[in-house]
């Protein structure tokens, strides 16, 4: 039996979760549960509140941290901007060149941005870098980071590591120990949650210097809803955004049910199909769910299959719900 069987509802020729991810049954369930309630009136919001919790804990157990050290957003972008207050003025950031730009952007309006390729960018941390921030997979390549190599090269200057793991979490297996200062993830592709949830790593290390400037109700110690004094939470959540709560009740169940199916057992599977699809255009195996290769993706358009399809170059990803059969369709349309 597949692993993903009577688990998730996706149509066939679907190789496109690098964009965004499929929901599995419960989690789109769970979220038409509480779209009823919110149409008649009939809950309070705290029991949607309580999904944000369930999916800090969950994306916790699934990366290594405690969930204390895990704050809440929407965006990456918005998270990589407020951990970019850790940096002093003129700091040098050192980013891959082909860095999605929510994980360049922040640092080019806050820092003093280098960018180098990806291969580079272990060599390119010197005692002058304060950060080092890349993806851990590729958005637009696929690429696995070196991650132990930029880890080393990073501590050996005492630069910090901020990692997006967007590309990552939820196939990858990721644990902050490996040497991460930050780890933001945006819970819309891998993770399988509506648009509108984000999750970030910030160790205690990198909070000591971060300033909370997106700070609300949310963020507070307690029921801080009005007035003076300024009271945050003492973890992470001082950085919590408020949450876009059914982005939250999308977002808990499928990642407590990538953590039940294991992501070591997702990434096999993955990049088993992704590996299967490249084999089958003449091409090496490789690491990584996603795979980048010079093809015609119109042909695929055209026969329905949905990747993403970029200059010339075709983008096709591969998760829990892919199957053989979607692979062996696309590269029939491919090689036909
Ligand atoms: C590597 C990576 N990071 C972040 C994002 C999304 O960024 P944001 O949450 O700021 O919209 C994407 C979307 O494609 C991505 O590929």
């Amino acid at each position: 039996m597949d692993i993903a069987t009577g688990l998730w509802d996706a149509d066939p020729g679907w190789l496109n979760t690098a964009s965004y991810g499929l929901p599995p049954r419960r989690a789109f369930d769970e979220l038409q549960a509480v779209l009823t309630e919110w149409r008649h009136g009939s809950s309070d919001w705290k029991p949607w509140d309580a999904s944000v919790g369930r999916s800090r804990a969950a994306f916790a157990r699934m990366i290594g941290a405690p969930a204390a050290d895990v704050t809440v957003s929407s965006t990456v972008s918005q998270i990589m901007s407020v951990v970019a207050t850790a940096l002093p003025p003129s700091a040098r950031v050192v980013v891959p060149d082909i860095e999605f730009t929510s994980n360049l952007f922040p640092w080019a309006v806050a820092a003093d941005v280098e960018t180098v390729p990806p291969d580079r960018l272990a060599d390119a941390i010197d005692g002058s870098t304060a950060a080092v921030a890349f993806s851990l997979v590729q958005s637009a390549t696929g690429e696995v980071a070196p991650l132990a190599d930029i880890v080393a090269a990073a501590r050996a200057h005492d630069a910090l590591v901020i990692a997006d793991g967007s590309q990552a979490c939820g196939w990858l297996p990721v644990d902050v120990d490996q040497g991460l200062d930050v780890l933001a993830c945006a819970a819309y592709k891998w993770l399988m949650a509506p648009r509108g949830a984000a999750f970030g790593y910030l160790s205690p290390r990198v909070r000591e210097r971060m300033r909370p400037l997106a700070a609300g109700w949310y963020a507070g110690a307690g029921e801080a809803y009005y007035g003076l004094p300024l009271r945050l939470a003492s973890d992470a959540r001082a950085f919590d955004l408020s949450p876009a709560w059914f982005s939250y009740v999308g977002a808990a169940p499928a990642i407590e049910l990538l953590n039940e199916l294991g992501v070591k057992r997702v990434h096999d599977h993955n990049v088993a199909l992704a590996n299967r699809f490249r084999t089958g255009l003449g091409l090496e195996p490789g690491d990584s769910a996603i795979v980048s290769v010079d093809a015609p993706g119109e042909r695929l358009e055209a026969a329905g299959i949905r990747a993403a399809v970029r200059a010339g170059r075709v983008r096709a990803s591969f998760h829990v719900y892919t199957t053989a059969d979607d692979v062996d369709r696309a590269l029939d349309v491919l090689n036909g």
